[in-house]
């Protein structure tokens, strides 16, 4: 089931991170620790519906995919995002389906998606590309790229 994220699925969100590969855990968040990030649990317990959007693949109370869109301020006019399938279910259009929600949600709210990408992640690169994501050079980071989504494409 596809659906928003709520403050009480941390403990789903643990076990989620716990089944991670090294790699996937690097694709995302761009390190390899192997604890949900400090950031993402303060998110999860303080989801602020003004600045952050976070859907979830729900199967029988475990996580398997999440989308979320992280504004700095309620006011801005653009978000950061992250994407993330577990390698379970990966191939089977369900990163599509995820990335389809973000985007309407991005529309929604008239906001600018952008999100960081390593420049070998193919299979995200493919899908951002798919859905006319524009892709740049992160100019700290030759291993990165930045990709962005113009807002109203899915409204
Ligand atoms: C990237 C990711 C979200 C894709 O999820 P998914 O459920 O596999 O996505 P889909 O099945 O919808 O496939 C999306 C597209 O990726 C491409 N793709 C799928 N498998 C691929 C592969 N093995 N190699 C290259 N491209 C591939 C295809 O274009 C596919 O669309 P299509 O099959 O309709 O042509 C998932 O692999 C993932 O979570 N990776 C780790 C985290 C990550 O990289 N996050 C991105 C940074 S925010």
């Amino acid at each position: 089931m596809l659906r928003s994220l709520r403050p009480d699925d941390l403990p789903a969100l643990h076990r989620a991170f716990s089944r991670l590969t090294p790699e996937e855990i690097e694709y995302r968040f761009f390190h390899r620790s192997r604890e949900l990030p400090v950031s993402v649990q303060r998110q999860v317990r303080t989801l602020d519906p003004a600045c952050d959007a976070a859907f979830v693949l729900d199967d029988g109370g475990e996580i398997r995919g999440v989308a979320d869109l992280h504004m700095q301020r309620p006011d801005s006019r653009e978000a950061e995002f992250g994407l993330i399938v577990g390698k379970a279910i990966a191939g089977h259009g369900l990163g599509t389906l995820l990335m389809q929600r973000l985007l309407a949600e991005a529309g929604r709210r008239a906001l600018t998606l952008r999100g960081l990408v390593r420049r070998d992640n193919a299979r995200m690169l493919e899908l951002c590309r798919a859905f006319g994501g524009t892709v740049s050079a992160d100019p700290d980071d030759p291993a990165i790229v930045s990709v962005s989504f113009a807002p109203n494409r899915w409204r």
